[in-house]
């Protein structure tokens, strides 16, 4: 057993009271996303600096505490707070909170965050069903020895992103009457923001947002055989040729106001999505 895989398996153990006879469904709280748990009921709050070996939070906009209980009638447990290579997190750190939660019998992860908007048809205040990615961070969580019973060497990447879920996100969107763009998501390692050149070339490599997270929790989760949806709040548009300045403060503003409208989607689709295995 590797270390971490030991690692994992102790957090994991320190839940086990508050886990349920009934598969969790995981939520990842995006950048200002933070509200989306509001209406959760009868859960247990855990501040990852109680669960044995977690890293913990130093990002604006991000508490540090994993919530386990009912929302949407699942059994859910939300990872309210998440780590950014850009704060100097490992790869690996960033996916310790991921194979917590498929230790747990997690077989759907449900990811939100906050993003910039690439494509000049997006708004800010807009939501983004990801499609597909780009990894552009230079990083990859699964760099070193394989842990083979967590998932293969070279995990396929065809579809990261579950077409059964990103079906049902834009029909529950569709009913619900709430815009849903879909589109490709450009992760980037961050801090600083892109330049309006950068911004002209990852539009043209095909990105209609771009954010510095995600991409480290969806490809853990794809290599541990987990259905992955993944929205984001697209918090500022970036025109290369009309190129403003965005401030981290209305990047979290903005991505608050998306919240209900999110939290109201999210809902809808947990209620009706299908738990496999
Ligand atoms: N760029 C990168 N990450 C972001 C942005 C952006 O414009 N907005 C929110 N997250």
């Amino acid at each position: 057993m590797t270390e971490m895989k030991a690692k994992v398996e102790e957090a994991a153990e320190s839940l086990r009271p508050y886990i349920r006879d009934e598969q969790p469904v995981g939520l990842v709280l995006g950048t200002g996303l933070g509200t989306l748990v509001e209406a959760m009921e009868h859960y247990v709050a855990v501040p990852y600096g109680d669960i044995p070996h977690h890293p913990v939070c130093t990002a604006p906009g991000h508490q540090g505490r994993m919530l386990l209980g009912e929302w949407a009638g699942r059994f859910v447990i939300a990872l309210d707070g998440r780590f950014h290579l850009y704060e100097g997190y490992t790869p690996k750190t960033i996916s310790f909170p991921i194979r917590v939660l498929r230790t747990l019998g997690t077989k759907m992860v449900v990811i939100s965050n906050a993003a910039g908007g690439l494509n000049p048809d997006f708004k800010a205040g807009d939501l983004m069903v990801i499609a597909d990615h780009i990894n552009l961070t230079g990083q990859n969580p699964l760099v070193g020895a394989n842990q083979d019973d967590w998932g293969v060497r070279f995990p396929d990447m065809t579809e990261p992103y579950s077409k059964n879920l990103l079906e049902l996100a834009e029909k529950t969107a569709l009913s619900e009457a709430i815009k849903l763009h879909k589109g490709v998501y450009a992760g980037v390692l961050g801090p600083s923001l892109e330049t309006a050149a950068e911004t002209r070339f990852l539009k043209m490599a095909g990105a209609d947002a771009v954010g510095m997270s995600t991409i480290m929790e969806v490809i853990t989760a794809v290599h541990a055989g987990m259905d992955v949806l993944a929205i984001s709040a697209i918090t500022n548009v970036n025109l290369p040729d009309c190129y403003r300045p965005a401030e981290i403060e209305d990047i979290i503003r903005t991505a608050a106001l998306s919240g209900p409208t999110l939290s109201r989607l999210l809902e809808k689709v947990i209620k009706q999505c299908p738990l496999t295995g």
